[in-house]
């Protein structure tokens, strides 16, 4: 048999995935005359067209050339529930039916906040459209309440279409103008020599970190080094963010309560309002009060009138979701990712590829990877590993086969999924390692 390179797969798979798929393609060509890059969330891009959907239900996806997918996507996390759960679909449409945008108060965002705070052991809280604004408002707050600049961040954390970091030494160039330092993740002796260097902690406002890098490559944070930046926080009195924004769903209480790591202020959302648009921002009572424009004893007052922070949708959406997921239903969830990441791997290593492919993450979250792995260095950033032929390779030969995941390898499991959904994608990724593990060694 004659075994055939990377880039002769790679250039069969996209002509079989143009050929497969002339609808999409025609409506990547459409919206382009107008959205550019054909469409309104980049992460959605993908050459040479993204598949176009047209209906999903449960965990499948059907598209607009009449293929059927296993989604494990699960809507970059935000689609937890599946596509089509129940209850929250009677939510959506009992909003529907009371009318919407009342211009005023509703019952449900009281009783969201609550359901939201007592979750997460947070005080008081505040609801936005999505995880950036949270993340935005966080920061600004911070920079209010400590009459300081400075922001600590980290290379390969992804906070928001305008707080993007991929590396130590690259920031979006659309990021907000605010401050930032960008530290190497995970590396507890550089937050121990930051302690030391007064021109930084003289200054520092905030420490914004995820306890797990999501979009940078599912590479979860060690207890000593939130830790550290706990101790970082009280010793330079600043406010210490965990943006939960994706961690939240990967234990009951958040990440945060499973490392018992406690931040002063912490942001979510994604799947917080069973799919629909969320975020919201939320702490210790002294810091969140200012958003009180009733207070009394004169203090700070801070002003967040969004349109849209209350829309009745995403608040009932929301309050029907946190009841569905008790905290069994969100650990049988975790425990079946934790299974397929540790199954996956071992694939990885039966076929003797480990060392160029590899998984890691947290619980119903991982990420594939592909590159050169070094040993015990699974904290570097992501950038510097991709093996992008490898990875676009997989993809190809995983939609080729029916599953749905992102280009880049990220998997987010939901409640619906089950073992044998798990058993499927499995035994598609075996076949791509028979088919393709040669080019690995
Ligand atoms: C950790 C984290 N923070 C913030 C965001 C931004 O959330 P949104 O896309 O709702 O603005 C994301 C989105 O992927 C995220 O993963």
């Amino acid at each position: 048999m004659v075994l055939r390179t990377i880039s002769e797969g790679l250039s069969d798979a996209i002509s079989d995935y143009i050929s497969s798929n002339p609808a999409s393609k025609s409506n990547h060509e459409n919206a382009s005359q107008y959205l550019p890059g054909g469409n309104t969330r980049s992460v959605l891009y993908t050459s040479p067209f993204p598949i176009t959907f047209v209906f999903a239900n449960g965990i499948t996806l059907s598209s607009a050339d009449g293929c059927t997918y296993l989604d494990f996507l699960g809507e970059y996390t935000a689609g937890l529930f599946g596509h089509s759960n129940e209850q929250i679909k009677n939510a959506i449409q009992d909003a529907v039916e009371s009318g919407w945008g009342f211009g005023g108060v509703g019952v449900w965002e009281g009783q969201l906040a609550r359901r939201v705070c007592e979750r997460f052991g947070i005080e008081r809280c505040r609801f936005t459209n999505s995880g950036t604004e949270a993340n935005l408002m966080a920061i600004a707050v911070a920079k209010v309440v400590t009459h300081k600049k400075k922001i600590l961040v980290f290379g390969g954390a992804y906070h928001g279409s305008v707080l993007a970091f991929p590396s130590t030494e690259l920031q979006s160039p659309l990021n907000v103008p605010h401050e930032f330092i960008v530290g190497p993740y995970n590396d507890i002796k550089y937050i121990q020599s930051l302690q030391k260097d007064l021109t930084i902690t003289n200054d520092l406002a905030a420490i914004l970190v995820e306890q797990m890098q999501g979009a940078g490559g599912c590479h979860a944070a060690s207890p000593e080094f939130l830790q550290s930046l706990r101790e970082l926080a009280d010793n330079t009195k600043s406010i210490l963010i965990f943006d939960e924004v994706m961690t939240s769903r990967l234990h009951p209480g958040g990440l945060q309560s499973y490392h018992g790591v406690k931040p002063d202020m912490t942001t979510l959302g994604k799947y917080l309002a069973g799919g629909s648009s969320f975020g919201c921002f939320g702490g210790k009572e002294e810091i969140m009060k200012a958003f009180d424009e009733g207070r009394s004893d004169g203090g700070l007052v801070l002003s967040h009138p969004g349109t849209f922070n209350n829309n009745v949708i995403s608040m009932r959406a929301g309050c029907v979701a946190l009841e569905i997921l008790t905290d069994d239903v969100l650990v049988e969830m975790n425990t079946l990712g934790e299974g397929m990441r540790k199954e996956l791997n071992e694939l990885c290593i039966n076929y003797g590829v480990q060392e160029r492919m590899w998984v890691t993450g947290v619980g119903s979250l991982m990420a594939l990877h592909f590159g050169e792995r070094k040993e015990g260095d699974d904290f570097r950033e992501y950038v510097e590993v991709k093996d992008k032929d490898a990875e676009d390779l997989f993809w190809f030969w995983m939609i080729e086969n029916g599953v749905y995941l992102a280009r880049r390898g990220f998997v987010a499991l939901t409640i619906e999924h089950r073992k044998e959904h798990v058993e499927r994608f499995l035994e598609v990724a075996e076949g791509f390692l028979k088919t393709w593990a040669h080019v690995f060694r």
